[in-house]
């Protein structure tokens, strides 16, 4: 029963449900029906919170400089899955009901804030790459120059901090200014091994904790300190939210490489074509009879690259590419993700069983199957 809703979860009821099933079992279920849950029916008991967090989100001060107004409302109004806010929102409900409680305006700060930030940094991500889509829109650097952009973006991360500020929590402050620092040491870790064909695999777990697990972590942690659960269960909600964002990266790494940009409403392609090595090009070089040639022939094309013959890395990074949608690199890729997830899920194992733990393990499932 608790499978069919975790894979139709449309029928998430009010009530607490039943003991959880375990990932291993969600995973033979998704084995015979391959789609992707339905992020907005898991999303359904919390929905009046999410909301709220939309709700706070787009509140722009009607004195900010107009085209600063106008670039933050189309930047908070493009979408995006709010997974942040909403594993946050969730990740509240496991000390008694917050949600319709006299502190639940603390929570919804948490989840605006977390959101915020993830959108700032996705402002400067897009700088840092020159990427021109997002969310299936032009990206805000599409439109304006480098410098204004990132003005722009440290607006967004103003308002987070803002919002972090008003949970009251000093824990919650200083664990989102961690994160704030984590993260920029994670995306320029990643801009520092660019195109460093030799680093060690270990680089790469490192940074993806750094640029997104650590939001994960923040979201999940925030939470349950605002929810004053004990700390044993705080610790499990944390290393909940890094699987669930190393599994997270991973899959998105994956898509990177077998993705659509219609799809994804990103460019996809573009991790290795900018020298960022990921697991599935790890996986790659390990399952290669002879990697020292795929690692001669990279290093080879850069240097043609940079004596001004870009063509020669563009054919490069097009047929390795080929070649690594179709090789094992793919699933061994996934196959770590799913264990980083299975790792989530026991975190969930002490926590009260209630609906809101059956929509964390359904955003599992979903993180393993997303397209987009
Ligand atoms: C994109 O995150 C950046 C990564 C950490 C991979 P999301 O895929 O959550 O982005 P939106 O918010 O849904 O656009
Ligand atoms: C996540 O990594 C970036 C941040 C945490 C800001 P990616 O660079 O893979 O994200 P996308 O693919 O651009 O969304
Ligand atoms: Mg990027
Ligand atoms: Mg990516």
């Amino acid at each position: 029963m608790l499978i069919s809703q975790l894979t139709s979860p449309q029928s998430i009821p009010d009530m607490a449900m039943e003991p959880s099933a375990s990932y291993e079992a969600v995973e033979t279920i998704s084995q015979r029906n391959n789609a992707s849950p339905d992020v907005n029916a898991l999303f359904a008991p919390i929905r009046p919170g999410l909301r709220q967090v939309e709700a706070k989100l787009r509140a722009v001060d009607s004195t900010l400089f107009a085209p600063l107004a106008e670039a933050f409302l189309t930047l908070i109004g493009s979408g995006g899955k709010r997974l942040r806010p909403a594993l946050a929102l969730l990740s509240a409900e496991f000390n008694g009901p917050m949600q319709g409680g006299p502190r639940h305006h603390v929570v919804i700060a948490l989840a605006a804030s977390v959101e915020m930030l993830h959108t700032a940094t996705l402002v400067h991500d897009d700088v840092i790459d020159g990427a021109l889509l997002r969310r299936g829109a032009p990206t805000l650097n599409a439109r304006w120059s480098g410098v204004s952009t990132v003005l722009a973006g440290n607006y967004l991360f103003g308002t987070a901090a803002h919002f972090s500020a008003e949970t009251g929590d000093m824990r919650v402050i200083r664990l989102f200014s961690d994160t704030l620092r984590t993260i920029v040491d994670g995306e320029l870790r990643q801009l520092k091994d660019r195109y460093n064909f030799l680093q060690p695999r270990e680089n790469y777990y490192q940074r993806i904790y750094a640029k997104t697990a650590s939001l994960f972590c923040a979201a999940t942690q925030g939470a349950a300190i605002l929810s004053r659960l004990p700390e044993e269960r705080i610790d499990d909600l944390r290393q909940f939210g890094y699987n669930f964002g190393m599994a997270f990266q991973i899959i998105d790494d994956i898509l990177d490489f077998i993705g659509d940009n219609t799809t994804l409403g990103k460019p996809a392609g573009s991790d290795l074509h900018q020298g960022t090595l990921t697991l599935p090009f790890f996986h790659y070089l390990q399952q290669h009879s002879a990697p020292e040639s795929v690692l001669a022939m990279l290093e080879e094309s850069q240097r043609e690259a940079d004596n001004g013959n870009p063509m020669v890395w563009e054919e490069t990074v097009a047929s390795l590419v080929h070649e690594l949608r179709n090789s094992a690199a793919i699933e061994a890729a996934r196959e770590e993700a799913r264990r980083f997830l299975n790792r989530a899920v026991d975190n969930l194992s002490a926590l009260p069983d209630n609906v809101y733990r059956s929509s964390l393990l359904g955003l599992c499932e979903f993180v393993e199957k997303r397209t987009y």
